[in-house]
Protein backbone atom coordinates (compact mmCIF):
# COMPACT_ATOMS: atom_id res chain seq x y z
CA UNK A 1 0.00 0.00 0.00
CA UNK A 2 1.44 3.47 -1.34
CA UNK A 3 1.72 6.12 1.33
CA UNK A 4 -0.79 8.45 -0.02
CA UNK A 5 -3.32 5.97 0.36
CA UNK A 6 -6.73 8.24 1.70
CA UNK A 7 -4.57 11.12 1.76
CA UNK A 8 -6.70 14.49 0.49
CA UNK A 9 -4.13 16.01 -1.84
CA UNK A 10 -5.70 19.49 -3.36
CA UNK A 11 -3.90 20.27 -6.80
CA UNK A 12 -4.16 23.74 -7.83
CA UNK A 13 -2.82 24.84 -11.29
CA UNK A 14 -2.25 28.09 -12.53
CA UNK A 15 -1.55 29.62 -15.90
CA UNK A 16 2.03 28.59 -17.18
CA UNK A 17 3.14 26.51 -20.10
CA UNK A 18 3.91 23.49 -17.21
CA UNK A 19 0.20 23.44 -16.54
CA UNK A 20 -0.32 20.61 -19.09
CA UNK A 21 2.46 18.83 -16.74
CA UNK A 22 -0.01 18.61 -13.92
CA UNK A 23 -2.69 16.31 -15.80
CA UNK A 24 0.24 13.74 -15.17
CA UNK A 25 1.12 14.64 -11.82
CA UNK A 26 -3.24 13.83 -11.00
CA UNK A 27 -2.58 10.63 -12.56
CA UNK A 28 0.45 9.54 -10.94
CA UNK A 29 -0.74 10.66 -7.36
CA UNK A 30 -4.08 8.78 -8.19
CA UNK A 31 -2.10 6.02 -8.70
CA UNK A 32 -0.66 5.85 -5.40
CA UNK A 33 -3.95 6.18 -3.98
CA UNK A 34 -4.57 9.74 -2.78
CA UNK A 35 -7.63 11.54 -3.35
CA UNK A 36 -7.31 14.17 -5.99
CA UNK A 37 -9.04 17.26 -5.87
CA UNK A 38 -7.91 19.98 -8.51
CA UNK A 39 -8.63 24.26 -8.45
CA UNK A 40 -7.12 25.87 -11.11
CA UNK A 41 -6.82 29.76 -11.61
CA UNK A 42 -8.74 31.34 -14.47
CA UNK A 43 -5.60 31.78 -16.81
CA UNK A 44 -4.48 27.95 -16.29
CA UNK A 45 -7.82 27.49 -18.07
CA UNK A 46 -5.56 28.99 -21.20
CA UNK A 47 -2.99 26.81 -20.83
CA UNK A 48 -4.96 23.17 -19.88
CA UNK A 49 -8.94 22.52 -20.30
CA UNK A 50 -10.83 21.69 -17.18
CA UNK A 51 -11.99 18.98 -18.90
CA UNK A 52 -8.23 16.91 -19.18
CA UNK A 53 -8.18 17.32 -15.50
CA UNK A 54 -11.70 16.13 -14.67
CA UNK A 55 -11.08 13.15 -16.61
CA UNK A 56 -7.61 12.26 -15.16
CA UNK A 57 -8.95 12.92 -11.25
CA UNK A 58 -12.42 11.83 -11.91
CA UNK A 59 -13.59 14.69 -10.02
CA UNK A 60 -15.09 17.82 -11.03
CA UNK A 61 -12.72 20.71 -11.62
CA UNK A 62 -13.18 23.75 -9.60
CA UNK A 63 -12.37 27.09 -10.47
CA UNK A 64 -14.95 29.47 -9.10
CA UNK A 65 -15.09 31.00 -5.85
CA UNK A 66 -18.87 30.54 -5.85
CA UNK A 67 -19.15 26.91 -7.67
CA UNK A 68 -23.27 27.00 -7.50
CA UNK A 69 -24.40 25.35 -10.56
CA UNK A 70 -22.57 22.14 -9.94
CA UNK A 71 -24.40 19.58 -7.73
CA UNK A 72 -20.84 18.13 -6.37
CA UNK A 73 -19.98 21.66 -5.02
CA UNK A 74 -17.82 21.93 -2.02
CA UNK A 75 -17.64 25.34 -0.62
CA UNK A 76 -13.89 26.91 -0.83
CA UNK A 77 -13.97 26.41 2.74
CA UNK A 78 -15.18 22.58 2.39
CA UNK A 79 -12.75 21.89 -0.18
CA UNK A 80 -9.71 24.13 2.28
CA UNK A 81 -10.86 21.30 5.53
CA UNK A 82 -10.80 18.36 3.08
CA UNK A 83 -7.30 19.27 1.86
CA UNK A 84 -4.44 17.02 3.99
CA UNK A 85 -1.84 18.86 1.38
CA UNK A 86 -2.11 21.54 -0.97
CA UNK A 87 0.59 21.26 -3.93
CA UNK A 88 0.21 24.73 -6.39
CA UNK A 89 2.01 23.21 -9.80
CA UNK A 90 2.89 25.10 -11.57
CA UNK A 91 2.75 27.95 -9.44
CA UNK A 92 3.39 31.42 -11.42
CA UNK A 93 5.29 34.32 -10.17
CA UNK A 94 2.01 36.30 -9.92
CA UNK A 95 0.46 33.37 -7.95
CA UNK A 96 3.25 33.50 -5.91
CA UNK A 97 2.91 37.21 -5.18
CA UNK A 98 -0.68 37.10 -4.56
CA UNK A 99 0.17 33.96 -2.01
CA UNK A 100 2.97 36.16 -0.46
CA UNK A 101 0.46 39.06 0.32
CA UNK A 102 -2.26 36.85 1.37
CA UNK A 103 -4.82 37.85 -1.47
CA UNK A 104 -8.10 35.80 -2.02
CA UNK A 105 -9.70 37.16 -4.73
CA UNK A 106 -9.65 33.96 -6.28
CA UNK A 107 -10.68 30.29 -5.91
CA UNK A 108 -6.99 29.18 -5.44
CA UNK A 109 -5.59 31.93 -3.30
CA UNK A 110 -8.50 31.72 -1.01
CA UNK A 111 -8.11 28.11 -0.60
CA UNK A 112 -4.38 28.48 0.14
CA UNK A 113 -5.42 31.07 3.23
CA UNK A 114 -8.31 29.38 4.68
CA UNK A 115 -6.55 26.18 4.78
CA UNK A 116 -4.65 24.62 7.43
CA UNK A 117 -3.35 22.24 5.03
CA UNK A 118 0.76 22.04 4.31
CA UNK A 119 1.00 24.08 1.17
CA UNK A 120 3.67 23.23 -1.76
CA UNK A 121 4.33 25.25 -4.75
CA UNK A 122 6.24 24.38 -7.89
CA UNK A 123 7.41 27.35 -9.29
CA UNK A 124 7.72 27.86 -12.96
CA UNK A 125 8.78 30.78 -14.97
CA UNK A 126 11.03 32.62 -17.23
CA UNK A 127 14.52 32.82 -15.39
CA UNK A 128 15.02 36.29 -15.24
CA UNK A 129 11.34 36.33 -13.65
CA UNK A 130 12.50 33.96 -10.86
CA UNK A 131 15.66 35.79 -10.28
CA UNK A 132 13.66 39.06 -9.51
CA UNK A 133 14.28 40.10 -6.22
CA UNK A 134 10.52 40.68 -6.12
CA UNK A 135 10.13 36.98 -6.47
CA UNK A 136 12.70 35.54 -4.67
CA UNK A 137 11.75 38.02 -1.38
CA UNK A 138 7.85 36.66 -2.19
CA UNK A 139 9.71 33.23 -2.21
CA UNK A 140 11.73 33.91 1.69
CA UNK A 141 8.38 35.13 2.81
CA UNK A 142 6.65 31.69 2.02
CA UNK A 143 9.48 29.84 2.65
CA UNK A 144 9.32 31.59 6.70
CA UNK A 145 5.44 31.09 6.89
CA UNK A 146 6.17 27.05 6.28
CA UNK A 147 5.16 26.96 2.80
CA UNK A 148 7.21 24.42 0.70
CA UNK A 149 9.25 25.42 -2.20
CA UNK A 150 9.58 22.73 -4.73
CA UNK A 151 12.34 23.77 -7.24
CA UNK A 152 12.53 24.92 -9.81
CA UNK A 153 14.52 23.07 -11.98
CA UNK A 154 17.59 24.51 -14.41
CA UNK A 155 17.29 23.91 -17.68
CA UNK A 156 16.60 24.99 -21.27
CA UNK A 157 12.80 26.95 -20.87
CA UNK A 158 10.06 27.70 -22.77
CA UNK A 159 11.30 31.05 -23.79
CA UNK A 160 13.94 29.43 -25.65
CA UNK A 161 16.11 30.91 -23.02
CA UNK A 162 18.31 28.69 -20.16
CA UNK A 163 18.14 29.05 -16.26
CA UNK A 164 16.39 28.57 -13.25
CA UNK A 165 12.88 28.61 -13.74
CA UNK A 166 11.24 24.88 -14.65
CA UNK A 167 8.75 23.28 -12.97
CA UNK A 168 9.86 20.17 -11.24
CA UNK A 169 8.70 17.07 -13.06
CA UNK A 170 5.65 15.15 -11.83
CA UNK A 171 7.31 12.27 -11.40
CA UNK A 172 10.43 13.88 -8.17
CA UNK A 173 7.00 16.16 -7.07
CA UNK A 174 5.42 12.61 -6.52
CA UNK A 175 8.33 11.48 -4.98
CA UNK A 176 8.65 14.40 -2.81
CA UNK A 177 4.85 14.27 -1.83
CA UNK A 178 5.54 10.53 -0.58
CA UNK A 179 8.83 11.29 1.34
CA UNK A 180 6.71 13.71 3.76
CA UNK A 181 4.34 10.97 4.67
CA UNK A 182 6.72 8.36 4.46
CA UNK A 183 8.31 9.69 7.97
CA UNK A 184 5.67 9.58 10.65
CA UNK A 185 8.23 8.98 12.55
CA UNK A 186 6.99 11.01 15.84
CA UNK A 187 3.33 9.97 15.52
CA UNK A 188 1.52 9.80 18.59
CA UNK A 189 4.20 12.38 20.47
CA UNK A 190 4.27 15.07 21.79
CA UNK A 191 7.06 17.79 21.30
CA UNK A 192 7.65 21.50 22.82
CA UNK A 193 10.05 23.60 20.86
CA UNK A 194 11.43 27.34 21.91
CA UNK A 195 12.79 29.34 19.61
CA UNK A 196 14.13 32.99 18.93
CA UNK A 197 16.04 35.56 20.83
CA UNK A 198 15.02 36.62 23.99
CA UNK A 199 14.81 40.25 25.11
CA UNK A 200 15.75 41.76 28.15
CA UNK A 201 14.58 45.42 28.71
CA UNK A 202 16.79 48.22 30.42
CA UNK A 203 14.83 50.83 30.01
CA UNK A 204 10.85 51.34 27.86
CA UNK A 205 13.28 52.03 24.33
CA UNK A 206 16.49 48.85 25.13
CA UNK A 207 16.99 45.82 26.13
CA UNK A 208 19.88 43.10 25.43
CA UNK A 209 19.03 40.63 22.84
CA UNK A 210 21.07 38.48 20.11
CA UNK A 211 20.59 38.16 16.55
CA UNK A 212 18.65 35.08 16.36
CA UNK A 213 15.74 35.20 13.70
CA UNK A 214 13.76 32.11 15.42
CA UNK A 215 14.00 30.40 11.36
CA UNK A 216 15.74 27.22 12.83
CA UNK A 217 13.13 26.67 16.07
CA UNK A 218 10.13 27.35 13.60
CA UNK A 219 11.76 25.56 11.08
CA UNK A 220 12.23 22.17 13.92
CA UNK A 221 8.60 22.58 14.87
CA UNK A 222 7.30 22.72 10.97
CA UNK A 223 9.39 19.03 10.82
CA UNK A 224 8.40 17.81 13.87
CA UNK A 225 4.21 18.49 12.73
CA UNK A 226 5.22 16.57 9.66
CA UNK A 227 6.78 13.38 11.52
CA UNK A 228 3.36 13.50 13.10
CA UNK A 229 3.88 15.12 16.44
CA UNK A 230 1.99 17.01 18.33
CA UNK A 231 3.74 19.88 18.62
CA UNK A 232 3.85 23.04 20.38
CA UNK A 233 5.94 26.53 20.19
CA UNK A 234 7.36 29.03 22.33
CA UNK A 235 8.83 31.86 20.89
CA UNK A 236 10.90 34.87 22.05
CA UNK A 237 10.55 37.81 19.73
CA UNK A 238 10.73 37.24 15.55
CA UNK A 239 8.93 38.25 12.70
CA UNK A 240 7.92 35.23 12.00
CA UNK A 241 3.89 33.99 11.56
CA UNK A 242 3.45 30.86 14.16
CA UNK A 243 3.52 27.77 11.75
CA UNK A 244 0.22 26.52 11.13
CA UNK A 245 -1.08 23.67 13.21
CA UNK A 246 1.48 24.38 15.87
CA UNK A 247 -0.10 26.53 18.77
CA UNK A 248 2.73 28.92 19.18
CA UNK A 249 3.23 30.79 22.59
CA UNK A 250 5.14 34.45 22.66
CA UNK A 251 7.16 35.35 25.18
CA UNK A 252 9.81 38.12 25.78
CA UNK A 253 11.83 37.77 28.56
CA UNK A 254 14.13 34.43 29.66
CA UNK A 255 11.85 34.07 32.71
CA UNK A 256 8.77 34.35 30.39
CA UNK A 257 10.08 31.74 28.45
CA UNK A 258 10.82 29.67 31.48
CA UNK A 259 7.55 30.40 32.73
CA UNK A 260 5.96 29.20 29.63
CA UNK A 261 7.93 26.45 29.49
CA UNK A 262 7.44 25.16 32.81
CA UNK A 263 3.48 25.49 32.23
CA UNK A 264 4.31 22.93 28.85
CA UNK A 265 6.49 20.57 29.41
CA UNK A 266 5.25 17.77 31.71
CA UNK A 267 3.18 16.02 29.26
CA UNK A 268 6.15 16.55 27.03
CA UNK A 269 8.05 13.48 25.22
CA UNK A 270 10.51 15.47 23.47
CA UNK A 271 11.95 18.87 24.01
CA UNK A 272 13.53 20.78 21.82
CA UNK A 273 15.57 24.11 23.01
CA UNK A 274 16.96 26.29 20.29
CA UNK A 275 15.57 29.19 21.66
CA UNK A 276 19.38 31.84 22.04
CA UNK A 277 18.25 32.72 25.44
CA UNK A 278 20.00 35.70 27.23
CA UNK A 279 22.39 34.67 29.79
CA UNK A 280 21.80 37.69 31.79
CA UNK A 281 19.34 40.18 32.48
CA UNK A 282 19.63 43.74 33.97
CA UNK A 283 19.29 43.58 37.73
CA UNK A 284 17.14 46.33 37.40
CA UNK A 285 14.51 47.79 34.58
CA UNK A 286 14.09 51.33 34.78
CA UNK A 287 10.70 52.58 33.88
CA UNK A 288 11.51 56.18 32.55
CA UNK A 289 14.06 55.86 29.39
CA UNK A 290 18.12 55.88 30.70
CA UNK A 291 19.54 59.67 29.98
CA UNK A 292 23.28 60.08 28.84
CA UNK A 293 24.07 62.34 32.13
CA UNK A 294 27.20 60.15 33.37
CA UNK A 295 30.47 60.03 30.95
CA UNK A 296 30.45 56.40 31.85
CA UNK A 297 27.93 54.05 32.63
CA UNK A 298 27.73 50.73 34.42
CA UNK A 299 24.87 48.00 33.89
CA UNK A 300 24.79 45.69 36.71
CA UNK A 301 23.24 42.23 35.42
CA UNK A 302 21.95 38.86 36.76
CA UNK A 303 22.55 34.86 35.46
CA UNK A 304 19.28 34.09 33.89
CA UNK A 305 18.33 30.47 34.78
CA UNK A 306 19.11 27.86 32.35
CA UNK A 307 15.72 26.26 30.82
CA UNK A 308 17.23 23.47 29.23
CA UNK A 309 18.98 22.61 32.04
CA UNK A 310 16.26 22.98 34.07
CA UNK A 311 14.10 20.94 32.31
CA UNK A 312 16.69 18.31 32.21
CA UNK A 313 17.11 18.08 35.82
CA UNK A 314 13.41 17.11 36.16
CA UNK A 315 12.93 13.76 37.88
CA UNK A 316 11.42 12.42 35.09
CA UNK A 317 12.72 14.66 32.01
CA UNK A 318 11.39 14.24 28.18
CA UNK A 319 14.27 13.42 25.59
CA UNK A 320 16.21 16.41 25.87
CA UNK A 321 17.72 18.80 22.61
CA UNK A 322 20.02 21.65 23.14
CA UNK A 323 21.85 23.89 20.43
CA UNK A 324 24.80 24.93 21.14
CA UNK A 325 25.78 28.15 18.83
CA UNK A 326 29.95 28.75 19.12
CA UNK A 327 32.61 30.53 17.97
CA UNK A 328 35.69 28.39 18.01
CA UNK A 329 35.42 24.75 18.51
CA UNK A 330 31.93 23.97 17.92
CA UNK A 331 31.99 20.11 18.69
CA UNK A 332 34.16 19.80 21.80
CA UNK A 333 32.01 23.30 23.61
CA UNK A 334 29.15 21.62 22.66
CA UNK A 335 30.10 18.12 24.27
CA UNK A 336 30.88 19.99 27.14
CA UNK A 337 27.06 21.81 27.55
CA UNK A 338 26.03 17.84 26.94
CA UNK A 339 27.60 17.07 29.81
CA UNK A 340 27.31 19.80 31.95
CA UNK A 341 23.33 20.17 31.52
CA UNK A 342 22.92 16.16 31.28
CA UNK A 343 21.12 16.47 27.92
CA UNK A 344 20.22 13.97 25.34
CA UNK A 345 21.81 15.35 22.50
CA UNK A 346 23.42 18.82 21.53
CA UNK A 347 23.52 20.36 18.05
CA UNK A 348 26.59 22.03 17.31
CA UNK A 349 26.80 24.92 14.82
CA UNK A 350 29.27 27.62 14.29
CA UNK A 351 28.14 31.36 14.81
CA UNK A 352 30.36 34.13 13.90
CA UNK A 353 32.28 34.71 10.51
CA UNK A 354 30.67 34.77 6.76
CA UNK A 355 29.00 31.52 7.12
CA UNK A 356 27.10 32.49 10.50
CA UNK A 357 23.44 31.32 10.22
CA UNK A 358 21.87 34.37 11.87
CA UNK A 359 19.27 35.40 9.63
CA UNK A 360 19.79 33.14 6.96
CA UNK A 361 17.52 30.42 5.39
CA UNK A 362 20.63 27.61 5.55
CA UNK A 363 22.78 26.69 8.56
CA UNK A 364 25.32 23.71 8.56
CA UNK A 365 24.99 21.15 12.19
CA UNK A 366 26.54 18.61 13.73
CA UNK A 367 25.29 16.00 16.15
CA UNK A 368 27.73 15.68 19.29
CA UNK A 369 26.81 12.75 21.80
CA UNK A 370 29.23 11.87 24.60
CA UNK A 371 30.93 9.30 21.93
CA UNK A 372 30.18 10.39 18.79
CA UNK A 373 29.61 13.46 16.38
CA UNK A 374 27.50 13.03 13.43
CA UNK A 375 28.13 15.69 10.92
CA UNK A 376 24.24 16.46 8.73
CA UNK A 377 26.35 19.49 6.69
CA UNK A 378 25.51 22.60 5.11
CA UNK A 379 21.78 22.62 3.96
CA UNK A 380 18.62 24.77 4.07
CA UNK A 381 17.38 25.39 7.18
CA UNK A 382 13.59 23.18 6.42
CA UNK A 383 15.78 20.50 4.94
CA UNK A 384 18.23 20.25 8.06
CA UNK A 385 15.02 20.39 10.53
CA UNK A 386 13.65 17.25 8.75
CA UNK A 387 17.17 15.26 9.26
CA UNK A 388 17.20 16.24 12.48
CA UNK A 389 13.62 14.93 13.05
CA UNK A 390 14.68 12.15 12.05
CA UNK A 391 17.46 11.47 14.16
CA UNK A 392 16.37 12.36 17.21
CA UNK A 393 13.04 10.15 16.48
CA UNK A 394 15.48 7.22 15.91
CA UNK A 395 17.23 8.08 19.71
CA UNK A 396 14.07 8.75 21.35
CA UNK A 397 12.27 5.24 20.02
CA UNK A 398 16.63 3.44 20.83
CA UNK A 399 16.26 4.85 24.13
CA UNK A 400 12.68 4.01 25.28
CA UNK A 401 12.14 0.82 23.62
CA UNK A 402 15.49 -0.41 24.79
CA UNK A 403 14.77 -3.28 27.49
CA UNK A 404 14.52 -2.04 30.91
CA UNK A 405 13.94 1.60 29.91
N1 LIG B 1 19.81 27.71 27.07
C1 LIG B 1 18.72 27.78 27.90
N2 LIG B 1 18.68 28.76 28.86
C2 LIG B 1 19.69 29.63 28.99
C3 LIG B 1 20.81 29.57 28.14
C4 LIG B 1 20.83 28.58 27.17
O1 LIG B 1 17.80 26.97 27.78
N3 LIG B 1 19.62 30.57 29.94
C5 LIG B 1 19.86 26.61 26.07
C6 LIG B 1 19.77 27.06 24.63
O2 LIG B 1 18.43 27.05 24.17
C7 LIG B 1 20.61 26.00 23.91
C8 LIG B 1 21.63 25.58 24.94
O3 LIG B 1 21.09 25.97 26.20
O4 LIG B 1 19.83 24.86 23.61
C9 LIG B 1 23.00 26.15 24.77
O5 LIG B 1 22.90 27.56 24.66
P1 LIG B 1 24.20 28.44 24.37
O6 LIG B 1 23.78 29.88 24.32
O7 LIG B 1 24.94 27.86 23.19
O8 LIG B 1 25.12 28.16 25.60
P2 LIG B 1 25.07 28.59 27.11
O9 LIG B 1 24.62 27.42 27.90
O10 LIG B 1 24.29 29.85 27.28
O11 LIG B 1 26.61 28.81 27.40
P3 LIG B 1 27.62 29.96 26.85
O12 LIG B 1 26.78 31.20 26.62
O13 LIG B 1 28.59 30.10 27.95
O14 LIG B 1 28.22 29.42 25.58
Amino acid sequence: MSSLSGRCVLVGVTGGIAAYKSADLVRRLIEHGAMVRVAMTASAVQFISPLTLQSVSGQPVHDALLDIDSETAMSHIELARWADQIIVAPATADFIARLATGLADDLLSTLCLATQAQIAIAPAMNHVMWDNPATQENIATLRDRGVDILGPDTGSQACGETGPGRMVEPEALLRWLTSQTDDQLLTGLSVLVTAGPTWEALDPVRGLTNQSSGKMGYAVAIAALKAGAKVNLISGPTALSSPPGVPTCRVTTALDMLSAVDAQVSDVDIFVSVAAVSDYRPEAHQTQKIKKHAASFNLELVRNPDILATVAGRSSPPFTVGFAAETDEPVAQARRKLEAKKVDLMVANQVGGENSPFGRDDNALILVESQSETDLGRGSKQALAQCLVREIASRYHAKYSAPGS
